[in-house]
């Protein structure tokens, strides 16, 4: 039975977090947990997350309709991009949606986070794709989001901020706080002249920790098409899906990231032959 009072002191102990750590200004950022099959809790819209109590919190419905919330209350005006990674990920019970201050600029410079510079990244995260711009509140973001959501535990959002989301509240915030601190290692490297990358071996040595330790959740070192060849490097081996930054990388192309998205199902489906 899950205690609703509990969980919802929960959310409002991660909105302190986000807005402590400056990963939202303002009223920014939302957050929501899955409670049952087709019930969710969610931050209210227009209020500051970092100062929320367990009244503030709404109940909805998988389609968004209020279920319940106190006062003038209403749910977030993202919550369909929060609801449209339930709905395709069955394995995802806690959704966090923040503007951290690198991982936001890299979302506005268009640069994905694929470099594989630290071992924490590589096992927790291994890249983050950049979904493309979206009007906020609109069907847009999560039409945009939708194509990542199979194969990343993790999102950028063009000119906007950052998503994660994992199978409890903790672990989606945690991936934000993995998201932030690799997009400022990054960000700080490039200014010292640029990372020194770790070699295709050594990430797939990274990988194959990730695999003994079982860990859930979705990351390209069980997606890439490398993989058909017994290559498991998914950072900068040429496959679109993966290491490259900047302008061109195809992360930013929606065509290209269909098709990305369409041959990593297809490396899947062999997999599991
Ligand atoms: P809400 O307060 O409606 O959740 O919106 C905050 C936000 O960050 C929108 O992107």
């Amino acid at each position: 039975m899950v205690n609703e009072f509990e969980i919802k002191k929960q959310i409002c102990e991660i909105g302190k977090r986000i807005y402590n750590r400056g990963m939202v200004a303002a009223n920014d950022g939302n957050i929501s947990v899955k409670i049952s099959d087709n019930e969710y809790l969610c931050t209210p819209t227009g209020v500051s997350k970092g100062f929320m109590t367990p009244e503030y919190i709404c109940k909805i419905d998988g389609q968004g309709n209020v279920l319940q919330a106190n006062g003038n209350f209403r749910p977030s005006s993202e919550i369909k991009m929060h609801l449209r990674v339930y709905q395709q990920r069955p394995d995802v019970k806690a959704v966090v949606h923040a503007h951290p201050i690198y991982a936001t600029s890299f979302a506005i410079a268009g640069i994905p986070l694929t470099q594989p510079i630290m071992p924490e990244a590589v096992i927790a995260l291994g890249c983050v794709p950049i979904a493309e711009y979206g009007t906020p509140s609109t069907e847009e973001i999560p039409d945009a989001v939708e194509k990542y959501l199979p194969y990343f535990d993790a999102v950028l959002l063009a000119n906007h901020g950052a998503l994660s989301y994992s199978d409890s509240l903790l672990a989606a915030y945690h991936k934000m706080e993995s998201v932030e601190f690799y997009a400022e290692l990054l960000y700080h490297s490039r200014a010292l002249g640029g990372p020194k990358e770790f070699s295709e071996d050594q990430v797939k040595r990274l990988y194959e920790i990730r695999r003994q330790f079982g860990m859930t959740g979705k990351h390209p070192a069980n997606l890439c098409p490398n993989a058909k060849d017994g290559k498991v490097n998914c950072h900068s081996c040429g496959v679109p899906s993966c290491g490259q930054s900047g302008a061109s990388n195809p992360l930013n192309n929606t065509s290209d990231a269909d098709l990305i998205a369409e041959i990593a199902k297809k490396v899947i489906e062999a997999m599991n032959k």
